[in-house]
């Protein structure tokens, strides 16, 4: 286990970091290009080039005097270790012999935010990619044995460099897949007054499909599924395949469609009119236990309700104003908030005073403290008829409605 000061330590000075290194794990960001050729498709990979540059530019200077491995841990397309190489290679200028002594691996990351320390300590799988040269070979045994101290063996998949690349964006997009399947469904089980919890429920227990990540909500979010669905569009369409491309576009599409029909449902079944009137808004982060609003569903939600002209009061357990403001700025790029519309946003630090004189409430988040609000209270402050939207399917309906809310359940209805 890593031990501060022991066996780990943290540095701003790049000679440092890398002295004496063997292993060299390339954790930067990749996020969704912005401009050019794939804009809001493709990964831009230019902090992982200037990361490898950086290295590349540290072993330049000095002849290596034993193998070293550049391991890829962030999220990149197929082939990305080529390019790795390529840069690596063309430095060694000075010291040619350099350019055999090193190898490119491939170890994606599948941590989840909120669980990343389970998922570090118990995961899944670990997936290591390597070329068959003997340097590949040699190093990713070192990586192997290094993962093996705390992973079984039997869960460290090694595999090809492309495949191990390739597997990140395929299993994201399949995660992706799976809650707009779910999420897909809400519609008809509303239209047929079935619960979509039970529905899942039944579909689930088939072990060929499994129980877990089917969970209705108000649609997929944060900074990876959606990233990597949309790189996995976008190389199936570079590749010439526009078929797949669009079949899994059908995913992303779906799950556009998604958040907006809730916040359509929430215009229609207040008949329409928004205008003037107070919405609160519980939870905007894209899932509990975080603060990150990236790429949340909320940010769609308060979009659409916000062009309604209503107010929207929202209380989260973490996220904050600036944060989510950010956010929507950025994610939703073709819409600049007006000053009107900023000021018809409000955070609050308690449930209560986000509620207060509101006509609706939408739970977006799934927070966990939510289960034990005292509903009633909250009811007594709010406008009437009061309007409860549950988009996390997350409350018993039932006792809401006890309470004198009209509530709506998604994947069910009222
Ligand atoms: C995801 C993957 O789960 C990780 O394996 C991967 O390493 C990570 O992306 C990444 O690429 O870095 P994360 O985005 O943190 O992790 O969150 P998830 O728990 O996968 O949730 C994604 C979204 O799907 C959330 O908005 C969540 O609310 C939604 N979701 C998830 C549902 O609506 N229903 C479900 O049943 C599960």
């Amino acid at each position: 286990m890593a031990t501060l000061g022991k066996n780990l330590s943290f540095t701003s000075n790049k000679q440092e970091a890398f002295e004496g290194g063997t292993v060299f794990f390339i954790c930067v960001h990749t996020p969704t290009k912005t401009q050019g050729l794939g804009k809001n498709e493709m990964h831009d990979l230019k902090y992982l080039k200037s990361c490898t540059r950086d290295i590349a530019a540290f072993f330049a200077a000095r002849e290596m005097q034993e193998d070293i491995a550049i391991v890829e841990k962030s999220t990149v397309p197929p082939r990305t270790s080529t390019m790795v190489a390529e840069l690596f290679s063309e430095a060694q200028i000075r010291f040619p012999t350099n350019r055999h002594r090193f190898c490119v691996l491939s170890n994606p990351e599948f941590l989840a935010e909120g669980v990343a320390v389970r998922d570090l300590t118990d995961p899944d799988r670990v997936i290591l990619g390597a070329g068959s040269d003997p340097v590949s070979q040699a190093m990713l045994k070192v990586v192997q044995d290094l993962y093996a101290t705390s992973v079984p063996r039997d869960k460290i998949i090694c595999t090809q460099l492309f495949t191990s690349e390739l597997a990140k964006l395929c299993s994201n997009a399949f995660l992706a897949q799976r809650v707009a399947s779910i999420n897909s469904l809400t519609p008809v089980c509303e239209s047929l007054g079935i619960d979509i919890d039970q529905l899942a429920a039944c579909v689930g227990s088939d072990s060929r499909i499994g129980s877990r990540y089917l969970k209705a909500g108000c649609g997929f979010g944060g900074s990876c599924l959606e990233k990597d669905l949309l790189a996995l569009v976008y190389l199936a369409s570079s590749l010439g395949h526009s078929e797949t491309a669009e079949y899994w576009r059908g995913v992303y599409t779906m799950n556009e469609y998604h958040k907006k029909r809730l916040s359509a449902t929430v215009v229609r079944e207040m008949h329409g009119t928004l205008s003037g009137q107070k919405i609160a808004i519980l939870g905007v982060a894209f899932k509990k236990n975080t603060n990150d609003c990236r790429g949340a569903a909320s940010l769609t939600v308060v979009r659409e309700l916000l062009q309604e002209g209503c107010e929207i009061h929202i209380f989260d357990y973490q996220a904050q104003r600036d944060h989510f403001v950010r956010e929507y700025c950025s994610y939703l790029t073709d819409e600049i908030l007006t000053e009107d519309q900023l000021a018809r946003i409000q955070f609050h630090s308690s449930e209560l005073s986000a509620c207060q004189d509101a006509q609706a409430v939408v739970l977006l988040t799934e927070w966990d403290q939510f289960l034990s609000l005292d509903y009633s209270a909250l009811y007594s402050v709010m406008r009437k008829p009061a309007y409860f939207f549950d988009c996390r399917c997350l409350l018993e309906q039932a006792a809401l409605r006890q309470i004198g809310f009209k509530a709506f359940k998604l994947g069910f209805g009222f």
